[in-house]
C-alpha cells in the first residue's frame, strides 16, 4: 500500500505504539496518536522529523468503550495498546485479573475494531494490524491470562483475514519478541509464583531463561522500521515477527511439528 492517508495507533504513549506511530508518520501517514493520557504525547509531534506524513495526538482509552471515536476514513489501525499484570500460578490468579487482562488486550481491541472497519470500508480498504505476542508460541508457565489474550487476538485476527479480504482490508499480526520497553523492563523480575508452594524451582527456571534474553533485545525504533514495512508490503504474511528473536521463534514453528516444538522448549521450565 502507499503511504498516505490516515493511520491510527492505540497504546502510542511510549513503548512500541509510540515509535510506530513516528515511524507511519515519518513514512507519509497522518497519525492519530492515541493515549490515555494526550499530556504524555505533548513531544511527540515534533519527534516527526520526515517531513512526509503529520502527527495528532487524541485521547482514547481501549476500555472506555462508549468514548472510542476514530476518524471517517482511515488506512491503517495498529492495535498496540496491551497490558501485562502479575504472575502466580493458575491455580492462585484472582478472576479480577484476568478480566483486567481481558478487558485491554481483548475486549478493547475488539471494540477499537468493530468501529474501525467501517472507517476502513470508507477509506476504500487498508491495514488492520494486531500486536500480539511471541510468547504464544511458547508453553511459558504463569503466563497463561497474558498469552490467552494475545492468542485470542492472533485467532480472531485469523477469522478477520477471511472476512475482511474481500473487502480490500489486509490483516497483519505483529508478533513482538523482546523490545526494549517499560513493558519488558518490568518483566525483569521472578515471577510472582516463586512465593508459592511447589511452584519456586519453575519460576526460578522461567526466571534464568528470562535473563538469557540480555543482549538479544530490540529497540523500539528498529521493531517500529519492522513493523512500518510489513504494513506497507502487500505481499507481508498473516504473522510477521520484528526482532531477531521472533524471527527465529517463528521461522522455528514454522518449519516444526507444533508437539516437537514445544517438546524442545519444555525442558527451559521442567528441568
Ligand atoms: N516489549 C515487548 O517486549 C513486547 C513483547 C511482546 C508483545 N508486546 C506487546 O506490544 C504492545 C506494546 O507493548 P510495549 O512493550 O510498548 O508496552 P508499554 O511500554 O508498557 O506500553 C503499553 C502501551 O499500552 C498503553 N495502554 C495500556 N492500557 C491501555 C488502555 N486501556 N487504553 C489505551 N492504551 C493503553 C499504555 O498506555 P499508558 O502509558 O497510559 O499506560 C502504553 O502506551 C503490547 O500489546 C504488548 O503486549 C511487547
Amino acid at each position: 500500500m502507499r503511504a498516505e492517508g490516515t493511520a491510527l495507533v492505540t497504546g502510542a504513549s511510549r513503548g512500541i505504539g509510540r515509535a510506530v506511530a513516528v515511524e507511519l508518520a515519518n513514512r507519509g501517514f497522518d497519525v492519530v496518536a492515541t493515549m490515555r493520557r494526550p499530556e504524555d504525547g505533548k513531544d511527540l509531534p515534533a519527534e516527526v522529523t520526515a517531513g512526509a506524513g503529520s502527527l495528532t495526538v487524541q485521547k482514547l482509552d481501549v476500555t472506555d468503550h462508549h468514548a472510542i471515536t476514530v476518524p471517517d476514513e482511515l488506512r491503517v489501525l495498529v492495535n498496540n495498546a496491551g497490558t501485562e499484570k502479575p504472575h502466580p500460578p493458575f491455580e492462585a490468579t484472582p478472576m479480577s485479573l484476568w478480566r483486567e487482562m481481558y478487558e485491554t488486550n481483548v475486549f478493547g481491541l475488539i471494540e477499537v475494531s468493530r468501529r474501525a472497519i467501517p472507517a476502513l470500508r470508507a477509506a476504500g480498504g487498508g491495514v488492520l494490524c494486531n500486536v500480539t505476542s511471541s510468547s504464544i508460541l511458547a508453553p511459558v508457565p504463569f503466563y497463561a491470562p497474558y498469552r490467552s489474550s494475545k492468542a485470542a487476538v492472533s485467532a480472531i485476527g485469523e477469522s478477520l483475514r477471511a472476512e475482511l479480504a474481500p473487502l480490500g482490508i489486509r490483516v497483519l499480526e505483529i508478533m513482538p519478541g523482546p523490545i526494549d520497553t517499560d513493558m519488558l523492563a518490568g518483566s525483569d523480575r521472578p515471577p510472582e509464583a516463586i512465593e508459592f508452594d511447589g511452584y519456586r524451582d519453575a519460576a526460578e527456571r522461567y526466571y534464568e531463561g528470562r535473563r538469557g534474553i540480555e543482549g538479544m533485545i530490540t529497540s523500539t525504533a528498529d521493531a517500529a522500521n519492522a513493523i512500518a514495512d510489513a504494513i506497507l508490503d502487500d505481499s507481508a504474511p498473516l504473522r510477521v515477527a520484528c526482532d531477531p528473536l521472533a524471527v527465529g521463534m517463528l521461522d522455528g514453528w514454522r518449519q516444526s511439528d507444533d508437539e516437537s516444538f514445544m517438546q524442545a522448549m519444555l525442558p527451559t521450565w521442567t528441568g
